[in-house]
């Protein structure tokens, strides 16, 4: 029933950058997602993935290709969801 989601903070997202030996994730409607496993995939080329890594992705994302179905793709790869720093500890 309650899926015990991990809660992302804007500063742990931060540190996700797909360098320095992190994977790189990204936040897709409130969504994070681990998109490591999908750079080699990823039709864009991997640079232009990485330009969402260690942020919100959203707007980028939605900007290029908002016809490209996320959730469905990327549901393996499912972290956990965005909250705001101060909710992590609640
Ligand atoms: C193409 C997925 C993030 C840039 C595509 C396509 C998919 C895809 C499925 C093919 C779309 C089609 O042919 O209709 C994803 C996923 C992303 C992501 C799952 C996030 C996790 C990004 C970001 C950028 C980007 C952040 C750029 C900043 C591009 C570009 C293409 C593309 C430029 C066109 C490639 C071409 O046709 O030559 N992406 N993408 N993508 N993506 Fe992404």
């Amino acid at each position: 029933p309650n899926t015990p989601y991990l809660r992302v903070t804007p500063s742990m997202l931060k540190r996700m950058t797909g360098r320095k030996g992190k994977d790189a994730w990204t936040v897709l409607g409130g969504r994070v997602y681990n998109i490591t496993p999908y750079m080699p995939f990823h039709p864009g080329g991997e640079p232009e993935l990485l330009r969402c890594a260690g942020r919100d992705g959203t707007k980028l994302f939605g900007e290029i290709h908002p016809w490209v179905n996320y959730e469905g793709m990327l549901a393996s790869c499912l972290v956990g969801i965005y909250v705001p720093e101060e909710a992590a500890a609640a």
